[in-house]
């Protein structure tokens, strides 16, 4: 079965709306635990806008799950993972003014760096994934400098409309087939959803979906543990599928 990485990220984001210590992250990830997830991802930004220090310490402490730190590969935030430990360290690019993670990683553009950082992720046992966008040569480079994992950004699939589903639908199902001729495993995240994860859920190659926005928007109205579920019950299904 296709893993699941719940993103708690904007559990925080409500919690930092009051700067108080309600809701609770770290219940939240156990609840998701409960519910059967298999992962609990949290992204450390820069501008430490939702998941604070204290969480992904805590959360370390606390996770009986795997841990997956989603990271720009900048020294202050890479020093935090080499002390935390996270399972997985997912690297990301990040700018100031986004909302969201916009775009995949350029690996093919600094392999030198990322070489470095991935290098220094593996000394401290830490597994690196590389958040890409569906493109050959960002899955060729991120081989090349030895990543565990690349996770392809569903963005593009989750805001195409009309005939442009269609298309970015195939970019991800022709990555995979290429990722899967590497030593690299393919994940997927960002922009999932209920309605939309059934046809990048079938694609073969597909080990794992980092899901964040939809389950903490959809647990407001049918709690946290159903919203996890519902997703669940998709990979389940999907899993006699394909
Ligand atoms: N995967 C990565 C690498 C991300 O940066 C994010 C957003 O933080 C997600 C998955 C989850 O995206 P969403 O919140 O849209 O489900």
């Amino acid at each position: 079965m296709i893993e699941l990485g719940v993103n708690i990220d904007h559990v925080a984001t409500l919690r930092q709306a009051r700067r108080g210590s309600a809701p609770d992250v770290v219940a939240a990830a156990k609840i998701c635990e409960i519910a059967g997830a298999h992962q609990i991802t949290v992204h450390l930004r820069a501008d430490r806008r939702h998941i604070q220090d204290a969480d992904v310490y805590a959360l370390k402490q606390t996770l009986l799950v795997r841990m997956n730190l989603e990271m720009a590969a900048v020294s202050e935030i890479i020093a935090i993972a080499h002390d935390v430990k996270p399972d997985v360290v997912c690297l990301v690019p990040e700018k100031r003014e986004e909302i969201t993670t916009e775009g995949g990683l350029d690996v093919a553009g600094q392999q030198a760096k990322l070489a470095e950082v991935t290098a220094g992720m593996h000394e401290h046992e830490i597994k690196v994934s590389m958040f890409i966008d569906p493109e050959p040569r960002q899955i060729e480079a991120s081989a090349t400098i030895g990543a565990d994992y690349v996770e392809l950004h569903t963005g593009a699939y989750a805001n195409a409309r009309g005939d442009a589903v269609e298309r970015e639908l195939q970019r991800l199902w022709d990555s995979a087939e290429t990722i899967g001729q590497t030593s690299l495993r393919c994940h997927a995240g960002h922009g999932l959803t209920v309605r939309n994860l059934m046809p990048v859920a079938l694609i073969p190659e597909l080990f794992e979906v980092n899901i964040g926005h939809d389950i903490i928007a959809r647990a407001v109205f049918i709690g946290l543990d159903n919203a996890v579920k519902e997703i669940l019950d998709i990979l389940r299904d999907v899993e006699n599928k394909r």
